[in-house]
């Protein structure tokens, strides 16, 4: 007997990692899977979530959990409606004040910094900051817009004047953007990923591309292989998914040469299909296992 309702909260276009989780959480829940675009908030006495599924207008509180993916495109239509929700006391994946930090880059890295966890030197920039400081500036160095995802927006520059051109281009396209001291390393990255205070998983993102800078494994020749973190990365991971309250939260940590860790992104969102394939786990079941024991949890502490 299926006891508990889960609600589905995604953009419309949804990836492949959506797929296998609803498929694996339609075994032990009941889903309701709402789309972002499509959702009605309202405020008059009360607040209101409701939507339009198969031409019906559904309540969406009616659930014991918001499994929502939130990506930066949609962040300012979401914020309220998690907000929502969270206001109104019904549990939800991440908390909204985490989809603002995650989804920007240098927020996430301050946070990190001030929470004793290290990551890698990181300036905001735009053109006067790189005048002001230009010749401090040791490269080669990471260009990154402080929204990107998926790699799109990180760029690998060597010198001052090609430093100068692409912020002023980024600049002009009202681009914000940071930048950041790159990390030597052995051209790979650990993707470990935290759900509910346990590893689920977790793999090295090996770059496979001859001058390739970026280990990201959608859209590239990039391989997820088999990885079992240290004791140090396991405690830097569980940190992090604390630190932003994340139900599932995935951690990148690059090693440098001299094996020391920086933590570089933490992602609310982790993409599966990857990690699934390099661990042979199924890491969809492993995910809504450990939200149904939450969920259990938070009920009995409700009695
Ligand atoms: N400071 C850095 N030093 C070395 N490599 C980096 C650094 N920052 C990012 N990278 C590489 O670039 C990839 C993408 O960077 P990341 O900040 O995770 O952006 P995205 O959100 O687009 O994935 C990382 O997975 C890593 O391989
Ligand atoms: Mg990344």
């Amino acid at each position: 007997m299926k006891k508990y309702n889960l609600l589905l909260l995604t953009p419309k276009n949804f990836a492949k990692t959506t797929q296998l989780i609803k498929e694996e959480a339609n075994n032990v829940f009941i889903i309701t899977h709402a789309f972002i675009e499509n959702v009605i908030l309202k405020i008059g006495k009360k607040i209101k979530i409701t939507s339009v599924i198969d031409g019906v207008e559904t309540d969406l509180t009616k659930t014991d959990y918001v499994f929502a993916k939130i990506d930066s495109h949609r962040m300012e239509r979401a914020y309220p409606i998690i907000n929502a929700f969270s206001l109104l006391g019904i549990p939800t994946n991440y908390p909204p004040e985490t989809i603002t930090i995650v989804h920007d880059k240098f927020l996430t890295n301050m946070l990190l910094a001030k929470n004793n966890i290290a990551t890698p030197k990181t300036i905001l920039a735009n053109k006067e900051t790189i005048n002001l400081i230009g010749k401090k500036i040791k490269f080669p160095i990471m260009l990154k817009l402080k929204h990107g995802s998926g790699g799109k927006g990180v760029m690998y520059i060597e010198d001052i004047k090609t430093l100068n051109s692409v912020v002023s281009s980024l600049e002009s396209l009202k681009q914000t953007m940071l930048i950041q001291e790159f990390v030597k390393n052995k051209g790979e990255d650990i993707r470990i990923i935290v759900c509910c205070d346990e590893i689920i998983g977790s793999m090295k993102r090996v770059i496979k591309e001859k001058g390739a800078t970026r280990s990201n494994l959608k859209n590239s020749k990039n391989i997820g292989e088999k990885y079992e973190p240290t004791m140090d990365l396991k405690r830097i991971a569980f940190k992090c998914a604390k630190l932003i309250n994340a139900d599932v939260c995935g951690v990148d940590i690059i090693e440098d040469v001299n094996r020391q860790y920086y933590c570089i992104e933490l992602n609310i969102n982790p993409g599966i299909v990857g990690l699934t394939k390099a661990t042979e786990l199924n890491i969809a079941k492993r995910i809504i296992d450990k939200i149904y024991l939450k969920i259990e949890d938070y009920k009995k502490h409700l009695l």
